[in-house]
């Protein structure tokens, strides 16, 4: 009898909670349901609350309703340590470790696509892991010139390479149910006054150049855009008309969150009308000043609510970015079924390895320098890159890695012990807003290093920039185009007392390399993670053959730099303005169209096996608009040991009615390639593709006309080519 009793009052209460229950919380509802649910519970404060932070990381969501607050971590390459509520100070936890990817310069170098996906696996279930709803990052704006101090942080020079690899990245990172964050939107192609520059550029160059890798991200399906700090056309870019009203999410029809840089919001009525949603970082200037506690005097806070009340902003405007907060709680932590993330497994230090493995560049390897067989010689290591942890610094980028192997411990892993080391020279400790000087003296350490290299057999000089400011670092850029702390002179001396030396380069950034005559063998080694220093030696001593590529150029001088041809006008700006004078010529497209080659050009990379390319095919000689061009080639791997090899699939317009640039990266194909084999490359290109960006009707625009497609080995190395036609122009829409 009791039983029965109990049985009726629980089927009662479980009635009524489910009839109670609000639509916003019921998970078969469709998202807009609950949605337009939530918001018609909410009152005008709780809206204002959701719409700025509460904390240096966090926003409160609706406490009363039960909707979660955001919790937000950088980015781009592992999720950052944890910070004290209000100030810029590290938290000190002592579970906020992370797997420290190699920066994106790396991934990029990489192309490819499906590590892209690993990596942004990672990244998600770390985050995942350590509670997060946001990751800031990733980051897809154009190098355009070496200078800026963030380009590590980014995917190179190539619309299309980003474009291919951010996709992947999002779509992974976000099917943990953690949003991805794609920054900085739009234009920060230096930091030198990033809170103030503002940017003239040319619409071709706008849509063809700096957007397409955004709108990439956007088709992959981001969850949230991060405006960036520097202007456009004299608008702030998070809270500019343009950018985020009529392209983001006009044209592009983007449903997620745009939030601010930290800091970058500059006043009510922008933030309001020009389609910013949530506010963050006010008042904190990035990392260096800051009031306290004065999120309730942000932009998107109290003065907001005032104009509302006062009749001077409408709510619907405010109303239509809760709901945009609210979507992005549903994607989130709204989202019962979500995974609850991993942390530190072997996966995540696999994908690093890989990522860093196929991300080193062979830039030069005169007479087969490398690999250097371990047991067959003295080895030294020279140079404080060898040793200095280099996860840590950059500014916002910075992690806290459990494991981080350094070149030095990966060298002797390999080499052995015995593996005597200099350090050469030495930088002060990172900092984010001025340069400290070294401890140490500066003459003492060149000599020891020279006379290090005059007794041993072969010299691995492991150099380059560092996180510190005004090196690889946000907030200004570079000063000088050549190595910092003395490093041309050691080495130029390291190579007087031994001339078998490689030099090892590790950057996010080219450099000038006044020594390359005089040096056998450079590696482009960049920010390699928690896996690096084993992935480098593994590199060096021939465990991996080499298969990164140059994600951009890398010129002799700076004046070889497209951006670098106007004087200040064209970097770092003058009175405000820093003019793109260049336009969609970036990269290797300035070099090619030009006839003055870089260096070392976008896409080359050396390998320890040599490839032997056949003949490109098409399936067709004709196309329409609406086709896609099957491309394959045959490649075999004739050299001296299993090794990968991207095919890079460049197009040209013959006789186009504006000027375009010889040829632009539309496809490309990695694979590996076992020694004595064969294997085909192909790529699928949409003629739709070959579209250029007309500013005369606002619009893509293609020709009817002949093409010249490439399969390359660089931008500068074509080893086959074919033309094809395109039959009917069309004019696509945005
Ligand atoms: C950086 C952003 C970063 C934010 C939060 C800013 O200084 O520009 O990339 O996500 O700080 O740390």
């Amino acid at each position: 009898m009791r039983s029965l009793f109990l049985a009726a009052l629980l089927t009662i209460s479980s009635l009524s909670a489910s009839a109670a229950q609000p639509l916003y919380l019921d998970e078969s509802q469709p998202d807009d349901v609950r949605i337009e649910d939530a918001l018609s519970r909410m009152t005008l404060n709780e809206k204002i609350a959701l719409v700025h932070a509460q904390s240096k990381f966090s926003t409160p969501g609706c406490p009363r309703l039960g909707i979660p607050e955001l919790w937000m971590s950088d980015g781009p390459h592992g999720v950052r340590m944890e910070f004290a509520w209000d100030d810029w100070q590290h938290a000190g936890w002592s579970n906020d470790s992370c797997t420290a990817l190699p920066a994106l310069t790396c991934l990029a170098a990489s192309f490819n696509p499906d590590l892209a996906a690993d990596y942004g696996m990672t990244v998600g279930q770390e985050a995942r892991f350590r509670k997060k709803d946001v990751m800031l990052g990733p980051g897809v704006n154009i190098y355009r010139t070496p200078l800026s101090g963030r380009n590590f942080e980014y995917m190179g020079e190539d619309p299309y390479l980003a474009s291919a690899m951010v996709a992947p990245y999002i779509k992974s990172l976000q099917s943990n149910g953690v949003a991805a964050c794609l920054k900085h939107y739009a234009l920060n192609n230096q930091e030198h006054d990033r809170d103030n520059i503002n940017v003239d550029v040319d619409e071709r160059a706008l849509n063809e150049i700096y957007l397409p890798a955004f709108k990439a991200g956007v088709d992959a399906g981001v969850w949230a855009v991060m405006g960036s700090y520097n202007k456009y056309r004299g608008t702030h870019c998070t809270h500019n008309d343009t950018l985020v009203n009529k392209i983001l999410k006009g044209y592009w029809g983007f449903d997620g969150v745009m939030i601010t840089d930290w800091g970058s919001a500059h006043d009510t009525d922008e933030a309001a009308r020009n389609g910013l949603d949530l506010e963050m970082g006010s008042w904190t200037n990035g990392l260096t000043e800051g009031r306290a506690l004065a999120y309730d005097s942000y932009f998107m806070a109290e003065p907001l609510k005032k104009k509302i009340k006062d009749g001077e902003i409408p709510e619907s405007l405010l109303d239509e970015k809760v709901r945009r907060v609210l979507r992005l709680n549903l994607r989130t932590n709204m989202n019962r079924n979500r995974p609850f993330g991993t942390m530190h497994t072997p996966e995540h230090l696999a994908t690093a390895l890989q990522v860093a493995q196929e991300g080193i560049v062979l830039l030069k390897n005169k007479k087969n320098f490398l690999p250097l067989e371990p047991g067959k010689c003295s080895v030294a290591v020279i140079g404080e890159n060898a040793v200095k942890k280099l996860s840590i610094g950059g500014g916002s980028s910075e992690l806290k890695p459990r494991v981080e192997i350094s070149p030095l411990d990966g060298i002797r892993s390999i080499y052995g012990d015995d593996v005597e080391f200099s350090l050469g020279y030495a930088s002060g400790e990172p900092n984010y807003s001025f340069e400290l000087p070294s401890p140490y003296d500066a003459d003492s350490l060149f000599n020891a290093a020279v006379e290090l290299a005059r007794r041993s057999d072969a010299v691995f000089f492991v150099g380059g920039l560092n996180k510190n400011f005004t090196q690889d670092c946000e907030g200004d850029d570079r000063r000088y185009f050549n190595l910092p702390f003395g490093q041309d002179a050691l080495i130029e001396a390291i190579v007087a007392a031994n001339p078998n030396v490689a030099v090892i380069i590790t950057s996010g950034n080219g450099v000038e390399m006044p020594w390359l005559n005089k040096v056998p063998a450079v590696v482009q080694s960049w920010y390699l993670g928690s896996m690096g220093g084993q992935a480098l030696a593994q590199v060096l001593s021939g465990d991996v053959c080499p298969s990164g590529k140059l994600p951009f150029s890398i010129c002799t001088s700076l004046e070889d730099y497209p951006a670098h041809q106007g004087g200040a006008r064209t970097y770092p700006g003058e009175n405000g303005t820093v003019h793109y004078d260049e336009g969609i010529f970036v990269g290797y497209r300035w070099h090619d169209t030009k006839r003055k080659p870089a260096l070392f050009a976008f896409g080359h990379g050396l390998s320890y096996t040599d490839f032997k390319y056949g003949k490109l095919q098409s399936d067709r000689k004709k196309y329409a608009p609406g086709d896609t061009i099957s491309l394959s080639i045959e490649v075999a791997n004739t050299g001296i040991c299993d090794g990968a090899e991207t095919v890079q699939f460049y197009v040209g317009q013959e006789h186009p009615a504006l000027p375009r640039p010889v040829k632009e990266l539309k496809g490309f194909c990695k694979k590996k390639v076992t020694k004595g084999d064969k294997a085909v490359f192909t790529a699928e290109i949409p003629v739709a593709s070959l579209a250029y960006f007309d500013p005369e009707i606002m619009d893509w625009r293609l020709d009817n006309d002949i093409f010249t497609i490439s399969a390359a080995s660089a931008s500068d190395d074509v080893r086959s080519q074919i033309k094809i036609n395109v039959q009917q122009p069309l004019i696509t829409s945005k």
